[in-house]
């Protein structure tokens, strides 16, 4: 959740630390310090709030180091603070650390340090360990160039939970440590220099090559090289992987907020997304997925297992599976999945989707599938995500870095996505018409024109915004897939506007939500498929005749029927509608939360990647 840079090289450090937190700030912003090594020694500087604040520091200016550390938080433990805010240093000043993850078993070893005679300045469970760095270092009686390391590494051997940590110390000047488990981190090659991240569009700017540390993996960056060792202190090698994002897509590129800019992006990111993966008269293509056709016939059930908006991607990958491969399809949060004992086999298919790659439910969801025999797939928008280094097989959306907290283009992409592979199955399985094939696949590829139609919703969409932004409760609608998107629609709303809204299938409402509607409240329903347009009409009129203010998403010709604002979107296939029924939905909670002068990509207590249970 917290975000970590490091620097080493022959620049001063403090500035492309502070730069690099900018960037990385979506992944938690309550607090923020970076450390040095001086002349003089470490110097550690932190502040509750904004890392802008950082700028605002009496001496910052005046750092010279070249090498350094730096954090931005989203608590765990403790309150934010200045106290609680990372670097965090050892009693004797010798060892500063940032740390992203949770140590589990804080408390044991803060009893022990205290018994040996450490004391605390902070809450936070992090401060542990350079303590416990300190302890190793002051214990081992031989004084050689591993020393630091080896008592980082019995520092880290005592921890339980997920860590990402940068080391630097008064005794290596000239050299930083990192180690890695369970928590994400990238290192960034450069030339006589290196950079730390915990992801790659922070430092996409300096390099495109990056090594991607595993779990229990060491590596000691000094100017010219990284040395890369195992947890027993074995040296190892390590490949680089060459990123080929544009670094200017992780800037706003003229855009207020990198919502906006998000949204504004679906067009080209579909368009990545589908890639070459529809050949003209051939089947859909996955270069990168080596099924065998006996696995896919030997498919007896399919789990789809995610969090937050990419579980609602899950629920239309649903749809696209079970019509066109005709195999069940089971969505599951992966916070219960990680949890339940779920019946799983050799012959069953586990997809993890998570735009980060970086999601510890999803990931510990997708080891114990793994432990079950399962076979999984991991979908993922970025390359070398620690989800996709654990997954059997991986597949990627390629919609480009999302920076803003409430996820878009990832959402979309994902669907899209989904459909493709439901797509590949089913022309493997042989289990849907040929023409209906056709039809979807050309529905995809006039996708990316379709969604800049549904942008143009945009002006009509901040109208609306300005006439609801004070409500307190709202109501999304819908049936079968549209159903989806409701869900979708009311999590984005409740993100970024702090609006209270349920979203309900629509059938649902005279089983008890009704009660809630009386005159007044906003009902915003998604209407676009076929079948299933007159029931949700009649829906609506239950809520009219209570007195609700109604908003209609479709891509029907509607007759008014005393609906106070109709918005249309472009035609499609019902499986690919929620791809754009979803677009003015965001922009409607984009323009909410604008109305409101909230920061949108940056919304209260979230973090774009939750990398902590
Ligand atoms: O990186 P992931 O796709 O695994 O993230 C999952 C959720 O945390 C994420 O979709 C969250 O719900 C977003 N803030 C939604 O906008």
């Amino acid at each position: 959740m917290c975000g970590i840079i490091g620097y080493i090289g022959t620049k001063k450090a403090a500035p492309i630390l502070i730069n690099g937190l900018l960037r990385l700030e979506y992944r938690g912003y309550d607090s923020a310090g970076i450390a040095t090594i001086e002349k003089n020694g470490l110097s550690v500087m932190k502040d509750k709030g904004r890392v802008k604040n950082l700028y605002n520091l009496d001496g910052i200016d005046d750092l010279e180091g070249t090498i350094g550390i730096a954090h931005t938080r989203w608590a765990t433990h403790g309150k934010p603070s200045k106290e609680n805010a990372h670097p965090h240093l050892d009693n004797s000043n010798s060892f500063a650390v940032v740390h992203n993850g949770i140590i589990e078993n804080y408390n044991d070893l803060r009893n022990f340090l205290v018994k040996n005679g450490y004391t605390f300045r902070s809450q936070t469970d992090t401060e542990v360990i350079p303590n416990l760095i300190h302890y190793y270092y002051s214990k081992d009686k031989v004084d050689d160039k591993n020393k630091v390391l080896r008592a980082v590494q019995h520092a880290c051997k005592d921890l339980k939970g997920s860590f990402a940590i940068q080391v630097i110390t008064k005794y290596l000047p000239d050299n930083l440590i990192v180690v890695r488990k369970d928590s994400p981190l990238v290192i960034g090659k450069g030339d006589g220099e290196n950079y730390i991240s915990s992801d790659i569009p922070a430092i996409l700017s300096f390099t495109k090559d990056f090594y991607l540390l595993d779990n229990y993996e060491i590596a000691v960056l000094s100017r010219d090289q990284v040395v890369f060792y195992d947890f027993d202190l074995n040296k190892i090698n390590k490949k680089v992987t060459s990123i080929d994002w544009n670094a200017t897509s992780a800037d706003k590129d003229g855009y207020e907020d990198y919502m906006l800019k998000e949204i504004y992006e679906q067009p080209n990111a579909i368009r990545e997304t589908i890639g070459s993966r529809i050949p003209e008269n051939e089947p859909c293509n996955f270069e990168d997925l080596s099924f065998t056709k006996e696995f896919l016939f030997s498919i007896n059930k399919i789990y789809i297992v995610a969090c937050g908006t990419a579980m609602h991607a899950g629920l239309s990958g649903k749809c696209a599976i079970e019509h066109l491969c005709n195999i069940p399809v089971i969505v599951d949060v992966a916070s219960e999945f990680r949890y339940r004992n779920p019946i799983i086999d050799k012959n069953t298919l586990c997809i993890y989707l998570s735009q980060s790659g970086e999601t510890a439910d999803t990931i510990a969801a997708l080891k114990l599938a793994k432990s079950k025999g399962a076979t999984t797939l991991a979908i993922s928008n970025v390359i070398g995500s620690s989800i996709t280094r654990e997954a059997d097989y991986s597949i990627f959306t390629h919609a480009g870095p999302e920076i803003a907290v409430a996820s878009t283009k990832a959402y979309t992409s994902q669907v899209v996505l989904l459909n493709i592979l439901a797509i590949y199955f089913a022309e493997v399985l042989g289990s849907a018409p040929v023409e209906e094939i056709k039809d979807l696949k050309n529905e995809i590829l006039a996708l990316p024109e379709k969604i800049e139609s549904a942008l143009k919703t945009s002006s009509q969409m901040k109208e609306y915004a300005k006439s609801i932004y004070q409500e307190k409760d709202m109501f999304f609608l819908g049936r079968g897939i549209d159903y989806n998107t409701a869900l979708e629609g009311s999590l984005k709303l409740k993100e970024i506007s702090y609006i209270h809204s349920e979203a309900y299938a629509a059938g649902e409402l005279k089983h008890g939500p009704i009660a809630l509607i009386e005159s007044g409240i906003t009902v915003i329903s998604i209407l676009t498929d076929e079948k299933l347009v007159e029931k949700t009409i009649s829906n609506i009129q239950e809520v009219i005749t209570r007195g609700a203010k109604t908003l209609v998403i479709t891509n029907k010709e509607l007759p008014s029927n005393n609906i106070d604002v109709i918005i249309n979107v472009p035609d499609t296939c019902t499986l690919l509608s929620p791809i754009l029924s979803i677009v003015p939905l965001q922009l409607l909670a984009y323009y909410i939360s604008k109305e409101k002068g909230l920061d949108v990509d940056k919304p209260r207590n979230l973090a774009k990647s939750v990398t902590v249970e």
